[in-house]
């Protein structure tokens, strides 16, 4: 096989979004749009890959920093597909083989669409592959021209008469093209239509005037080829991307109780036997372990949770770890970098930072524990708090194993609490308390018997 190259347009500024960001950058499912056209032609494994940007051209560039091996072509301005297709071709020249061109916009293909698009393309030995779709409401699109059967000419829907809008076979704007005739092709394109625009489907008819191949792909499903105009319409890719991932975990033996409410990123991983109650929102690189329940209104984000673990309702989770067989919530807020133990229990209004809870440690009730060690079986009391923060740094609390911190505890750090030490409910702590030591340091208490008949008398 040729080597493939992929070139993604996307310098357009998406008008119809009525958007301050380039329309590529809006998510669906948690991923910028065009990175779901990326990954779909990474199955492809591209030798080349351009992404050709104008609107806001800095800002999809960075977004798209991590991915590797990525060029960028500039179009600026943006006078129509055809042209932007042609301002990648200082990065492809000298090479050979075939061009995909996708557009930033669709992103719900698939990636064996493409490579059988590309298959089909290399078996007709075609200068140029066009992917269609039947669809009931062509408009907008451009429709496709046939002459005997064989594709003529793309008309689009501004420039079509009565009788072309009434074709359903439209433009997918998905094209496998020969790179030897192309950029030489694209320069015969000229702008004499309803928009002033250079169109990239006109190639189809200059190719079919010089006798060349023009084959078509006809798409089995044509929702993959919906494009992003509006933000109707990311919502309704967003919906299709959404039921996607939830019937494959459902598949995958996961109890999903309202589908239409659970909103579960692509790259989520979660393991059979958990159940995920309405209003739930799993995101990022976030890895659920199995036999879990996660309660409503919990919201995990780029987190590791182990097997058997219970998210009671009304949680965050951000980037920490939860391990296996703990219970958190409801109501916690469990923020970065935060490691909760085998069978820990973070309980309501609990707030952690950066705090490591170990082995069947709880902290049950109306916390605040931010760079925190905790040890193994310590008890936290309710409404202790973590006093990190002196208005300029931030300082460690550690809590060694087996401690017992009483209710209403302030730990001034830095501080430590010795293994196996208590301290008194409603203690300040400013100095280390040793190991099975008792710390406590409050008012001493005084009943002043009879003074409350004393002050009455007196008034
Ligand atoms: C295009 C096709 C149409 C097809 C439809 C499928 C043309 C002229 N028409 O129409 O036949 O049915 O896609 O969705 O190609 N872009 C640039 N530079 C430009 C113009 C556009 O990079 O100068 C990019 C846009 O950012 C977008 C893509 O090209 O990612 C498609 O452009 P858009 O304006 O959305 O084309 P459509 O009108 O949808
Ligand atoms: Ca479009």
């Amino acid at each position: 096989m040729p080597p493939t190259h992929l070139v993604v347009l996307a310098a357009g500024k998406g008008t119809r979004m009525r958007s301050m960001r380039p329309k590529v950058l809006h998510t669906a499912a948690g991923l910028p749009l065009i990175e779901h056209v990326l990954r779909a032609g990474d199955a492809l494994n591209p030798s080349t890959t351009v992404v050709v940007v104008g609107y806001q051209a800095v800002e999809v560039q960075e977004a798209l920093g991590k991915r590797l091996g990525l060029r960028f072509a500039s179009q600026e301005p943006q006078l129509g597909t055809g042209h932007a297709l042609l301002q990648a071709e200082p990065l492809l020249s000298g090479k050979r083989g075939t061009l995909v061109l996708l557009s930033g916009d669709v992103p719900l293909l698939r990636p064996q669409t493409l490579v059988e698009l590309v298959r089909r393309h290399a078996d007709a030995r075609a200068a140029l592959s066009v992917l269609t779709a039947e669809v009931d409401r062509p408009d907008g699109y451009g429709r496709i021209v046939r002459n005997q059967g064989s594709i003529a000419a793309i008309v689009e829907h501004k420039d079509a008469t009565d009788d072309e809008r009434r074709i359903g076979e439209i433009n997918s704007g998905i094209y496998a093209f020969d790179l030897a005739p192309l950029f030489d092709g694209l320069r015969q394109i000229g702008s004499g239509n309803a928009q002033g625009e250079f169109y990239l489907p006109d190639l189809v008819r200059i190719y079919r005037s010089r006798g060349m191949t023009v084959e078509t792909v006809l798409l089995r499903d044509p929702r993959e080829i919906l494009g992003v105009n509006s933000r109707k319409e990311l919502v309704e890719v967003a919906m299709v991307l959404k039921s996607t991932k939830n019937d494959e975990l459902m598949a995958a033996g996961v109890t999903i109780a309202d589908p239409a409410t659970a909103f579960i990123g692509p790259d989520v991983v979660v393991g059979a036997d958990t159940v995920i109650q309405p209003g739930v929102y799993l995101e990022g690189r976030t890895r659920i372990g199995s036999g879990c329940q996660i309660h409503s209104g919990v919201r995990i984000v780029n987190s590791v949770i182990g097997n058997g673990v219970v998210i009671n309702n009304f949680c965050v989770i951000t980037d920490s770890s939860v391990d296996n067989g703990a219970r958190i919530g409801p109501f916690a807020h469990i923020r970065p970098q935060c490691e909760v133990g085998v069978d820990a229990h973070v309980g309501n209004f609990v707030e952690l930072k950066k705090t490591r809870i170990g082995r069947g440690s709880k902290a049950n009730h109306l916390s605040y524990l931010g760079d925190a060690t905790i040890g193994e079986r310590v008890n936290v009391g309710a409404g202790t708090i973590t006093c990190n923060y002196d208005g300029t740094a931030k300082h460690p609390t550690v809590i060694e194993d087996g401690a017992f911190i009483g209710s209403d505890t302030q730990l001034v750090a830095p501080v430590r609490v010795g293994r196996g030490a208590y301290v008194a409910a409603g203690s300040s702590i400013t100095e280390d308390v040793p190991p099975e030591a008792l710390a406590i340091s409050r008012g001493r208490q005084v009943n002043k018997e009879g003074w409350v008949s004393k002050k009455k008398s007196r008034a």
